[in-house]
């Protein structure tokens, strides 16, 4: 009889984990019962890219029982609408604050009031959004415009004197990191003799970043001699289609990227990307200070801005060893 309630217990649990879509380390409440664990939501993009899977682990482990929190972890596989569902969700099951990493920066103002009529704080990590400032605490993250700006002045210095064939692959569509770094990459190419030739979104993948090459290198073939990928996994899978296209990465085609995840920076030591710029994931120690000054009524900086760096070879090869993620 005990062995039947206790299992009839554990099943309604399971479904309502499955009904909110979430999974994690704990169950639902406000702070878990024990009057001191502080109980958060993240609503995480997906697991698109070695960066999201390295922020990730970042937020975990900042986020751990040992520091004081129970989290609620959801990744929305990147569909805007599951993940409005799941802070939704998070709001339901009163968490003491919400932590988003935005897949687009629009539709987000329903819910962000939601949160805020149940007083419970929003604070933003990775990702912009488009909403009111008042709807949420502080954003911590990186300058995706700096990064693609960055990005262009090395192609512009490099590339830019003689007339260049330049395609792009962009990240998911909507997404802050798209606008921002194909904004910043187009105005330090301004003036140069780089031509565009196109632009898809490859979804921050590395199987589209190769399908969507493959149909570049059908349509224009060795026209192109640049490639801006807008993250390191979609320039990794492009250099799959390159080579079977018979052209060599890194000297037929330059490549730029961004993140400069160990995977990419050896492809920069291997002479396969020319040059990669960083947008540092691991913001998780960060996040969850906020999130405790944020609830203990404390001031906090509105934006908080990670510090990023960039890598030619070189640099590549001294960095490589070290490197985190
Ligand atoms: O928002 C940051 C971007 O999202 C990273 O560049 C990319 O790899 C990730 O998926």
């Amino acid at each position: 009889m005990k062995t039947k309630i206790v299992a009839g217990i554990a099943l309604l649990g399971a479904f309502a984990l499955a009904a909110t879509g979430c999974s994690g380390s704990a169950g639902a409440g406000a702070s878990g019962g024990s009057g001191k664990m502080i109980t958060v939501g993240f609503a995480q993009t997906g697991s698109e890219s070695g960066w999201r899977s390295a922020n990730t682990e970042s937020m975990k482990d900042a986020f751990s029982e040992a520091n004081g929190f129970k989290l609620i972890f959801n990744a929305a596989d990147n569909k805007a609408e599951n993940q409005i569902a799941a802070v939704r969700s998070f709001i339901n099951q009163g968490v003491d604050a919400i932590v988003i990493a935005p897949v687009v920066t629009t539709g987000w103002d329903d819910v962000l009031k939601e949160a805020k009529d149940a007083n419970i704080p929003v604070i933003l990590e990775d990702r912009t959004l488009d909403s009111s400032e008042d709807l949420w605490a502080s954003w911590i993250g990186d300058d995706f415009k700096k990064e693609g700006e960055t990005a262009g002045a090395w192609a512009a210095k490099t590339l830019g004197a003689t007339p260049t064939n330049m395609v792009v692959l962009e990240g998911t569509t909507g997404s802050a990191p798209a606008q921002d770094r194909a904004a910043g990459f187009s105005s330090a190419i301004a003036g140069t003799k780089i031509k565009t030739l196109d632009s898809q979104t490859g979804n921050f993948t590395r199987a589209d970043g190769k399908t969507v090459m493959e149909g570049f290198l059908q349509k224009y073939g060795k026209q192109i001699n640049l490639l801006f990928a807008q993250n390191d996994d979609m320039g990794l899978g492009a250099l799959d289609a390159i080579k079977a296209a018979g052209l060599t990465p890194g000297k037929d085609v330059q490549i730029v990227t961004i993140d400069a995840t160990h995977d990419g920076l050896q492809a920069l030591v291997d002479g396969q990307f020319n040059y990669v710029v960083e947008c540092n994931p691991l913001l998780g120690k960060q996040v969850a200070q906020t999130v405790k000054d944020v609830l203990a009524g404390k001031t906090v900086e509105k934006r908080q801005t990670a510090t990023d760096q960039a890598f030619d070879q070189n640099q590549a090869k001294t960095a490589l060893p070290d490197r985190k993620y």
